[in-house]
Protein backbone atom coordinates (compact mmCIF):
# COMPACT_ATOMS: atom_id res chain seq x y z
CA UNK A 1 0.00 0.00 0.00
CA UNK A 2 0.72 3.99 -0.56
CA UNK A 3 2.33 5.47 2.49
CA UNK A 4 -0.35 7.70 2.63
CA UNK A 5 -3.21 5.35 2.01
CA UNK A 6 -1.20 3.25 4.91
CA UNK A 7 -1.63 6.61 7.09
CA UNK A 8 -5.21 7.40 5.66
CA UNK A 9 -6.61 3.85 6.40
CA UNK A 10 -5.23 3.10 10.00
CA UNK A 11 -7.90 2.67 12.00
CA UNK A 12 -8.05 1.68 15.90
CA UNK A 13 -10.09 -1.25 15.68
CA UNK A 14 -12.10 -3.14 18.71
CA UNK A 15 -13.92 -5.93 16.46
CA UNK A 16 -12.10 -8.65 15.27
CA UNK A 17 -12.47 -12.00 13.82
CA UNK A 18 -11.78 -14.10 17.51
CA UNK A 19 -11.38 -17.81 15.14
CA UNK A 20 -8.76 -15.78 12.23
CA UNK A 21 -4.71 -16.67 13.98
CA UNK A 22 -2.96 -13.90 12.24
CA UNK A 23 0.25 -15.62 10.53
CA UNK A 24 3.51 -15.30 11.94
CA UNK A 25 5.44 -13.62 8.70
CA UNK A 26 2.87 -11.13 9.46
CA UNK A 27 3.54 -10.21 13.05
CA UNK A 28 7.41 -10.84 12.25
CA UNK A 29 6.73 -7.84 10.16
CA UNK A 30 5.14 -5.32 12.26
CA UNK A 31 8.64 -5.81 14.81
CA UNK A 32 10.48 -5.26 12.26
CA UNK A 33 9.15 -2.16 11.76
CA UNK A 34 9.07 -1.31 14.94
CA UNK A 35 12.90 -2.25 15.30
CA UNK A 36 13.99 0.50 12.67
CA UNK A 37 12.25 2.89 14.01
CA UNK A 38 14.62 5.94 15.02
CA UNK A 39 15.93 6.07 18.61
CA UNK A 40 17.88 8.15 20.67
CA UNK A 41 21.47 7.11 21.31
CA UNK A 42 20.64 3.99 19.06
CA UNK A 43 19.95 2.36 22.36
CA UNK A 44 17.25 -0.43 23.05
CA UNK A 45 14.18 1.53 25.21
CA UNK A 46 12.14 -0.40 23.26
CA UNK A 47 11.09 -4.12 23.99
CA UNK A 48 7.94 -6.70 22.99
CA UNK A 49 6.44 -9.94 24.13
CA UNK A 50 3.82 -11.25 22.17
CA UNK A 51 1.32 -13.17 23.30
CA UNK A 52 -1.69 -15.75 21.72
CA UNK A 53 -4.56 -14.78 23.58
CA UNK A 54 -5.48 -18.70 23.74
CA UNK A 55 -2.46 -19.69 25.44
CA UNK A 56 -3.51 -17.59 28.62
CA UNK A 57 -5.68 -19.14 31.18
CA UNK A 58 -9.01 -16.82 31.37
CA UNK A 59 -8.43 -16.02 35.12
CA UNK A 60 -4.81 -14.23 33.90
CA UNK A 61 -6.85 -12.40 30.70
CA UNK A 62 -9.41 -10.75 32.94
CA UNK A 63 -6.66 -9.85 35.38
CA UNK A 64 -5.17 -8.02 32.37
CA UNK A 65 -8.29 -5.71 31.50
CA UNK A 66 -8.64 -2.08 32.80
CA UNK A 67 -12.11 0.71 32.31
CA UNK A 68 -10.97 1.43 28.93
CA UNK A 69 -9.72 -2.44 27.63
CA UNK A 70 -12.75 -4.96 27.47
CA UNK A 71 -13.72 -6.88 24.93
CA UNK A 72 -11.33 -5.91 22.20
CA UNK A 73 -9.17 -8.02 24.10
CA UNK A 74 -11.39 -11.18 24.11
CA UNK A 75 -11.76 -10.56 20.63
CA UNK A 76 -8.12 -10.46 19.03
CA UNK A 77 -6.24 -13.15 18.56
CA UNK A 78 -2.63 -11.72 19.18
CA UNK A 79 -1.56 -9.43 21.52
CA UNK A 80 1.91 -7.44 21.63
CA UNK A 81 2.94 -5.82 24.63
CA UNK A 82 5.03 -3.27 24.28
CA UNK A 83 7.90 -2.84 27.22
CA UNK A 84 9.98 0.31 28.06
CA UNK A 85 13.18 0.38 29.56
CA UNK A 86 13.76 3.55 31.20
CA UNK A 87 17.65 2.08 31.69
CA UNK A 88 18.57 1.95 28.24
CA UNK A 89 20.63 5.13 28.31
CA UNK A 90 23.40 2.83 30.07
CA UNK A 91 24.57 1.37 27.11
CA UNK A 92 24.33 4.95 24.95
CA UNK A 93 27.87 5.37 25.96
CA UNK A 94 28.71 1.56 23.75
CA UNK A 95 25.74 2.46 20.93
CA UNK A 96 26.70 6.28 20.22
CA UNK A 97 30.30 4.54 19.62
CA UNK A 98 29.36 1.93 17.54
CA UNK A 99 27.51 4.75 15.42
CA UNK A 100 30.46 6.72 15.47
CA UNK A 101 32.12 3.59 13.60
CA UNK A 102 30.03 3.54 11.18
CA UNK A 103 30.36 6.61 10.14
CA UNK A 104 26.61 8.08 11.26
CA UNK A 105 27.61 10.54 13.69
CA UNK A 106 30.60 12.10 11.58
CA UNK A 107 33.91 14.42 12.98
CA UNK A 108 31.77 16.91 10.96
CA UNK A 109 29.18 17.30 13.61
CA UNK A 110 31.65 16.86 16.49
CA UNK A 111 31.96 13.01 16.74
CA UNK A 112 34.57 11.01 18.31
CA UNK A 113 34.68 8.22 20.94
CA UNK A 114 36.20 10.76 23.10
CA UNK A 115 33.43 13.22 22.80
CA UNK A 116 31.22 10.61 23.43
CA UNK A 117 33.49 9.47 26.64
CA UNK A 118 34.38 13.03 27.72
CA UNK A 119 30.88 15.13 27.06
CA UNK A 120 28.20 13.12 25.91
CA UNK A 121 27.83 10.83 28.43
CA UNK A 122 28.30 12.39 31.62
CA UNK A 123 26.43 16.12 30.64
CA UNK A 124 23.79 14.18 28.46
CA UNK A 125 23.64 10.09 29.51
CA UNK A 126 24.58 10.22 32.83
CA UNK A 127 21.79 13.38 34.00
CA UNK A 128 18.99 10.95 32.03
CA UNK A 129 19.57 8.15 34.39
CA UNK A 130 20.09 10.14 37.53
CA UNK A 131 16.33 11.19 36.73
CA UNK A 132 13.77 8.54 36.56
CA UNK A 133 11.24 10.74 35.90
CA UNK A 134 13.26 12.04 32.71
CA UNK A 135 14.34 8.56 31.67
CA UNK A 136 10.60 7.48 31.82
CA UNK A 137 9.46 10.21 29.58
CA UNK A 138 12.56 9.33 27.24
CA UNK A 139 11.19 5.53 27.36
CA UNK A 140 8.25 6.89 26.16
CA UNK A 141 8.86 8.66 23.02
CA UNK A 142 10.66 5.92 22.26
CA UNK A 143 8.10 3.32 22.38
CA UNK A 144 5.78 5.99 20.72
CA UNK A 145 7.82 6.04 17.73
CA UNK A 146 8.15 2.31 17.14
CA UNK A 147 4.54 1.50 18.20
CA UNK A 148 3.51 3.76 15.65
CA UNK A 149 5.63 1.69 12.81
CA UNK A 150 4.07 -1.08 14.06
CA UNK A 151 0.99 0.20 13.55
CA UNK A 152 1.44 1.34 10.10
CA UNK A 153 3.20 -2.03 9.01
CA UNK A 154 0.18 -3.85 10.58
CA UNK A 155 -2.40 -1.26 8.49
CA UNK A 156 -0.38 -2.59 5.40
CA UNK A 157 0.09 -6.28 5.96
CA UNK A 158 -4.20 -5.85 5.92
CA UNK A 159 -4.45 -5.98 10.06
CA UNK A 160 -6.33 -4.98 11.96
CA UNK A 161 -4.77 -3.40 15.11
CA UNK A 162 -5.50 -0.85 18.28
CA UNK A 163 -3.08 0.21 21.35
CA UNK A 164 -5.32 -0.68 24.49
CA UNK A 165 -4.39 0.11 28.21
CA UNK A 166 -3.18 -2.99 30.63
CA UNK A 167 -3.28 -3.71 34.17
CA UNK A 168 0.93 -3.27 34.38
CA UNK A 169 1.20 -5.19 37.67
CA UNK A 170 -0.77 -8.31 36.33
CA UNK A 171 1.16 -8.34 32.79
CA UNK A 172 4.76 -8.62 35.09
CA UNK A 173 3.15 -11.00 37.17
CA UNK A 174 1.62 -13.05 34.30
CA UNK A 175 4.21 -12.98 31.86
CA UNK A 176 7.54 -12.79 33.85
CA UNK A 177 8.76 -9.10 32.98
CA UNK A 178 11.49 -8.54 34.67
CA UNK A 179 11.65 -5.28 37.63
CA UNK A 180 13.31 -2.32 35.07
CA UNK A 181 11.18 -3.12 32.03
CA UNK A 182 7.67 -1.35 32.54
CA UNK A 183 4.68 -2.76 30.31
CA UNK A 184 3.11 0.19 28.52
CA UNK A 185 0.75 -0.72 25.84
CA UNK A 186 -1.10 -3.71 24.49
CA UNK A 187 -0.75 -3.73 20.80
CA UNK A 188 -3.93 -5.82 19.62
CA UNK A 189 -3.76 -8.00 15.82
CA UNK A 190 -6.07 -9.66 14.16
CA UNK A 191 -8.41 -9.55 11.27
CA UNK A 192 -10.82 -6.73 11.54
CA UNK A 193 -14.71 -8.30 12.08
CA UNK A 194 -15.78 -4.71 11.63
CA UNK A 195 -15.19 -2.82 8.06
CA UNK A 196 -11.32 -1.67 8.16
CA UNK A 197 -12.95 1.92 7.68
CA UNK A 198 -14.24 1.57 10.97
CA UNK A 199 -16.60 3.88 10.15
CA UNK A 200 -14.99 6.93 9.15
CA UNK A 201 -11.96 9.12 10.07
CA UNK A 202 -12.19 9.81 13.66
CA UNK A 203 -12.94 13.32 14.55
CA UNK A 204 -9.55 15.41 15.60
CA UNK A 205 -9.08 18.99 16.26
CA UNK A 206 -8.86 22.18 13.88
CA UNK A 207 -5.62 21.97 11.62
CA UNK A 208 -4.97 25.18 12.70
CA UNK A 209 -5.92 25.30 16.04
CA UNK A 210 -3.04 23.24 17.31
CA UNK A 211 0.00 23.63 14.65
CA UNK A 212 1.29 26.94 14.62
CA UNK A 213 4.03 28.60 12.68
CA UNK A 214 6.89 31.57 14.03
CA UNK A 215 5.41 31.81 17.24
CA UNK A 216 2.76 30.16 19.31
CA UNK A 217 -0.63 30.64 18.79
CA UNK A 218 -0.05 31.86 15.49
CA UNK A 219 -1.99 29.37 13.19
CA UNK A 220 -0.45 27.47 10.16
CA UNK A 221 -2.46 28.65 7.22
CA UNK A 222 -3.81 25.32 5.96
CA UNK A 223 -3.48 24.80 2.26
CA UNK A 224 -7.31 23.39 0.63
CA UNK A 225 -5.43 22.68 -2.33
CA UNK A 226 -2.94 20.11 -0.18
CA UNK A 227 -5.92 19.09 1.39
CA UNK A 228 -7.44 18.16 -1.94
CA UNK A 229 -4.26 16.25 -2.98
CA UNK A 230 -4.25 14.37 0.10
CA UNK A 231 -8.31 13.07 -0.42
CA UNK A 232 -7.00 12.44 -3.80
CA UNK A 233 -4.36 10.17 -2.71
CA UNK A 234 -5.91 8.46 0.33
CA UNK A 235 -4.57 9.92 3.20
CA UNK A 236 -7.44 12.53 4.39
CA UNK A 237 -10.42 10.14 3.97
CA UNK A 238 -14.65 10.39 4.98
CA UNK A 239 -14.92 11.13 8.21
CA UNK A 240 -16.63 9.62 11.23
CA UNK A 241 -19.63 8.61 11.37
CA UNK A 242 -20.30 6.95 8.28
CA UNK A 243 -24.86 7.13 7.96
CA UNK A 244 -24.45 3.21 8.94
CA UNK A 245 -21.88 2.97 11.67
CA UNK A 246 -24.71 2.58 14.16
CA UNK A 247 -26.51 -0.98 12.49
CA UNK A 248 -22.53 -2.32 12.12
CA UNK A 249 -21.78 -1.90 15.82
CA UNK A 250 -25.42 -3.39 16.36
CA UNK A 251 -25.03 -6.47 14.16
CA UNK A 252 -21.34 -6.72 15.46
CA UNK A 253 -22.46 -6.48 18.94
CA UNK A 254 -25.55 -9.11 18.29
CA UNK A 255 -23.23 -11.69 16.34
CA UNK A 256 -20.59 -11.35 19.24
CA UNK A 257 -22.92 -11.73 22.43
CA UNK A 258 -22.15 -8.33 23.31
CA UNK A 259 -24.28 -5.67 24.82
CA UNK A 260 -25.86 -3.51 22.13
C1 LIG B 1 -1.34 5.28 23.58
C2 LIG B 1 -2.74 4.91 23.24
C3 LIG B 1 -3.52 4.23 24.15
C4 LIG B 1 -4.82 3.88 23.84
N1 LIG B 1 -5.57 3.18 24.75
C5 LIG B 1 -6.83 2.80 24.41
C6 LIG B 1 -7.63 2.03 25.31
O1 LIG B 1 -7.22 1.70 26.41
N2 LIG B 1 -8.87 1.67 24.92
C7 LIG B 1 -9.38 2.00 23.71
O2 LIG B 1 -10.52 1.62 23.41
N3 LIG B 1 -8.64 2.74 22.82
C8 LIG B 1 -7.39 3.12 23.14
N4 LIG B 1 -6.64 3.85 22.25
C9 LIG B 1 -7.21 4.18 20.95
C10 LIG B 1 -7.66 5.62 20.90
O3 LIG B 1 -8.79 5.79 21.67
C11 LIG B 1 -7.86 6.00 19.42
O4 LIG B 1 -6.59 6.16 18.93
C12 LIG B 1 -8.67 7.23 19.18
O5 LIG B 1 -10.00 6.90 19.46
C13 LIG B 1 -8.53 7.76 17.78
O6 LIG B 1 -8.98 6.81 16.85
P1 LIG B 1 -8.06 6.22 15.73
O7 LIG B 1 -6.90 5.54 16.38
O8 LIG B 1 -8.96 5.24 15.00
O9 LIG B 1 -7.63 7.34 14.85
C14 LIG B 1 -5.34 4.22 22.56
C15 LIG B 1 -4.54 4.91 21.65
C16 LIG B 1 -3.26 5.25 21.98
C17 LIG B 1 -2.42 5.96 20.96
Amino acid sequence: MEFKQVVGRRRSIRYYLPFRPVEREKVQIVLEAARLSSRAVNADFVQAIVVDRDALSEEDRESLKTPTTTAQLDLAPVWIFWLIDPTAPRIGQTSLKQLVDVGALTPSHGWSHAYVDNVVWPQVLQPILADPGTAVLVAGVEAGLAINQALLAAVDEGLGTQLTALNAANAKRVLDIPDHLIPIWIQLLGYPAEDPEAGGQRPRSPFEQIYFEGKYGHPYERDEMVVERLRADGMIMSEAPFPWRKEEVRALSRMFGLPE
